[in-house]
């Protein structure tokens, strides 16, 4: 009698422990934490910071670029540093139309970090990619005068990137298209306009926006208009917040309630009734926008991350090992 008792407990206690394993491993995923390099690397934000910081004064293009790659390595394939395989057959992910936009000053500030982080031979090959790229967004966000957010880390290197794995948002979808495609992600429409707020910083080309000039898109503000028509007969790009094109503030949000929107997939979330209050909330208070990007940047953190089980720790984020 007690020994079937016994049994049925071990028994018990072996489902148990069988459960807790399988619902472990189903959320190996999503194990990112701060202090992740704690014992391997503790000076890893450190050295990252200042790495950034150096690119930073070399380029004024090297924080929106860096910003923008974290963005395009997420949405495409997880943040695995996808985006910075350099394929020999041509097959990658930067091959694609989306990703070609991407600002060589991006990569190189990546490139950079990565050689600091690798000349201490205590961090040595022990710091992926996707976590160089998510701490230098974040260092990119706060020595632009952004928040300052506590950045999550673990995430392996992926192995694979195709071109034809590239979907991205474009500067004509609409209110739907952008949340639809932002809630494949996992974020939901206030991220997605949080998010959107990265447009604080940099520039696009004229071909990106010059089709809404010359009175073709009725949101578009009149002197804006003008004054783009002049911006692209001078030169090939426009800022996205011309005010404070290197500060990272809530001015963006301002110029959309002004129909000064660069992109049409910016102007139309003050167009849109549906997320217009969100703008003008932003607007309004940066604070909160401040804290609603930091909450939704590691959201997009969290998206599709790799485990040492189909990641690595990359060596020269360029090529996989
Ligand atoms: C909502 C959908 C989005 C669309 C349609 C979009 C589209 C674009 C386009 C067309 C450019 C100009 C590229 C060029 O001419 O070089 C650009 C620049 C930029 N984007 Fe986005 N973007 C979106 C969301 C985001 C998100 C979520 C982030 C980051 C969190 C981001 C960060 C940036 C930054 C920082 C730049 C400036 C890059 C530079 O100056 O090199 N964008 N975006
Ligand atoms: C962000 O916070 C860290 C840790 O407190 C600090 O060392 C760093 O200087 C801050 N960065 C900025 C740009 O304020």
């Amino acid at each position: 009698m007690a020994n079937l008792e016994s049994l049925a407990s071990l028994a018990a206690i072996l489902i148990l422990v069988l459960v807790e394993v399988a619902v472990l491993s189903s959320f190996a995923a999503a194990q990112l934490r701060p202090d992740y390099y704690a014992n391997v690397c503790p000076n890893l934000e450190g050295i990252v910071r200042y790495s950034v910081k150096q690119s930073m004064v070399k380029s004024p293009i090297s924080a929106p670029a860096t910003l923008r790659l974290f963005f395009h390595d997420c949405a495409v394939m997880g943040c695995d540093a996808s985006v910075m395989i350099i394929s020999p057959t041509g097959d990658d992910e930067w091959r694609n139309q989306d990703d070609y936009s991407l600002k060589p000053e991006g990569f190189q500030t990546i490139l950079d970090a990565k050689a600091a982080v690798d000349s201490d031979l205590q961090c040595r090959y022990k710091v992926s990619c996707a976590d160089i790229i998510a701490l230098a967004a974040r260092e990119s966000v706060s020595q632009s005068g952004g928040p300052n957010y506590t950045v999550e880390l673990g995430r392996y290197d992926g192995k694979i990137s195709t071109t034809n794995s590239v979907m991205l948002p474009h500067v004509d979808d609409n209110l739907d298209s952008l949340n639809s495609f932002f809630y494949t992600l996992g974020l939901s429409q206030i991220d997605m306009i949080a998010l959107s707020g990265a447009h604080t910083l940099g520039a696009a080309d004229c071909g990106f926006f010059q089709h809404r000039t010359r009175g073709k898109d009725p949101s578009m503000n009149p002197s804006f208009d003008a004054q783009l028509q002049g911006t692209c007969a001078r030169q090939n790009f426009a800022f996205l917040d011309d005010v404070t094109p290197v500060g990272f503030d809530n001015s963006y949000f301002k110029l959309l309630q002004n129909g000064r929107g660069l992109l049409g997939s910016d102007q139309v979330l003050y167009t849109d009734q549906r997320s217009r209050g969100t703008i003008d909330y932003y607007a309004s208070n940066q604070g909160i926008f401040f804290y609603d990007f930091s909450i939704a940047m590691t959201k997009l953190g969290k998206v599709g991350v790799k485990t040492a089980t189909d990641g690595e720790i990359r060596r020269d984020c360029r090529y996989p090992n």
